[in-house]
């Protein structure tokens, strides 16, 4: 058993109970305009398990029975090949893909009636693919409807994210490898980024310095590239890229690598360049910048096995709150403005999120209604931020400034090791480096 693939396959069996079916849909291809269509993403959860590349696809896990994987994938067929490429086909799922029994997946509904006949339970992530579960729940039916002739529809169905997230939630030694490369890529992406980040060019040419940097290596920007010069920084999933940089803004750029399905997830705020190529912070941003770098700081101290992300989540709230009064941005207690949510005025949203094959990841946050405690093996993020927006009310040196401060986490043994820590964050080291051309 030599694949990481089949390894996770096994362990996931071993979680199942012995009369159980699992049933996982890949992705299927999104038409974009006309006959165009958008890149094709395998779904993370069979990608996970099968590193299947194609559309169309359908795993399903029977540990009970002899044959315990099953794939459902398009059949050869020359003629579409010809246009639309290659395909691995029913025997290639079996042969390079280790499953015990492959078909067609115009067979979708008559294998899914065989294998699902005297299973006790389903496991399904419900919701997530309307088409599947409705497949799902129709072939059930079609076997209670033949109970008398001997079949046996399965008595319920149960969320796959216990088994399935919960093993995706820590990080595997091939997953891990996978990050770490995904982080090198992004580390240099971002330190392009800085160094071209000169008053004249457009947020979209960054965009396509950082997107470009990851397809050079192979990868794919993991989520859409945010690239927010100025006010544009305060929107927080600002993807429209389209302003010219501007002497005296700071630029906010969070662009993440994918490197064989996982992806980094990193954001640094640095002031532009002159045309000439000298970066410096107003006071204003300063200590705007100081207070998140701080908040992120003891955030990141905070992180080792049994803390939770709330308490980093509480931390960063702590810091960044006793700022926002130190700035004037706010007046009164600390502990009140956070009682009373005022510091969501400036920072809306939460510190952290799991990370891995999907941006934000999945994994349950709190399991039994409890925050969870942080294992060896998670990896997620810490992100501070502040957010000012242009109103009247705003003091005037510190309108439309935005800057988040994001890096990614592995929870070791003993403490933490922050996986992107090579990517520069310190404000005199950003001053020296933004606009230089190096990297
Ligand atoms: N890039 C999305 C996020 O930071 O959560
Ligand atoms: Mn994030
Ligand atoms: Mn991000």
């Amino acid at each position: 058993m030599s694949s990481p693939y089949a390894r996770r396959r096994e362990r996931f069996l071993r979680a199942l109970p012995e009369r159980a079916c699992a049933i996982i849909g890949g992705a299927a291809e999104m038409r974009r305009n006309g006959d165009v269509h958008y890149p094709f993403r395998q779904h993370s959860d069979l990608l996970y398990l099968t590193g299947f590349p194609e559309p169309d696809a359908l795993a399903v896990f029977t540990p009970g029975r002899e044959r315990r994987f099953t794939l459902l994938v398009r059949p050869r067929d020359a003629e579409q090949e010809r246009w639309t490429g290659r395909r691995v086909g029913v025997e290639g799922a079996v042969e390079r893909y280790g499953a015990d029994q492959a078909f067609p997946i115009t067979e979708a509904p008559q294998r899914l009636h065989e294998l699902l006949d005297g299973c006790d339970e389903v496991f399904l992530h419900p919701g997530d693919n309307p088409e599947l579960d409705a497949l799902v729940l129709r072939t059930m039916a079609a076997l209670r409807r033949r109970e008398r002739q001997g079949c046996r529809a399965p008595r319920r169905i149960t969320d796959i994210q216990t088994v399935l997230h919960e093993q995706r939630l820590i990080k595997d030694e091939e997953a891990l490898a996978s990050l770490r490369r995904a982080v090198e890529i992004t580390a240099e992406a971002h330190r392009l980024a800085m160094g071209a980040a000169r008053a004249g060019t457009y947020e979209y040419e960054i965009e396509a310095l950082v997107d470009y940097t990851f397809r050079r290596h192979g990868g794919y920007p993991g989520y859409g590239t945010i690239v927010a010069a100025g006010a544009n920084a305060t929107i927080l999933h600002y993807v429209d890229a389209a302003d010219v940089l501007r002497p005296g803004q700071l630029l906010l750029v969070d662009g993440g690598c994918e490197w064989q399905g996982f992806t980094a997830d990193v954001t640094r705020t640095y002031p532009v360049a002159t045309a000439e190529g000298r970066a410096c912070f107003s006071p204003a941003q300063r200590r705007v910048y100081e207070v998140v770098l701080r908040a992120q700081q003891e955030g990141i101290a905070l992180a080792r096995p049994g803390v939770t992300i709330d308490d980093i989540h509480r931390r960063c709230i702590e810091v960044l709150t006793e700022g926002m009064v130190a700035l004037g941005l706010l007046s009164g207690q600390p502990a009140e403005l956070i009682d009373k949510g005022e510091y969501k005025r400036y920072y809306m949203h939460r510190t952290s999120h799991w990370l891995g094959m999907d941006v934000h990841d999945v994994g349950d946050y709190a399991p039994g209604g409890q925050p969870r405690p942080l294992q060896p093996g998670m990896v997620f993020t810490i992100e501070p931020g502040l957010y000012i927006g242009e109103g009247e009310q705003e003091p005037p040196e510190y309108r439309g400034i935005g800057v988040r401060i994001e890096d990614d986490i592995l929870i070791t043994e003993d403490g933490h090791e922050v996986l992107t820590r090579a990517i520069p964050k310190d404000p005199s080291e950003l001053e020296a480096l933004v606009g230089s051309g190096r990297t």
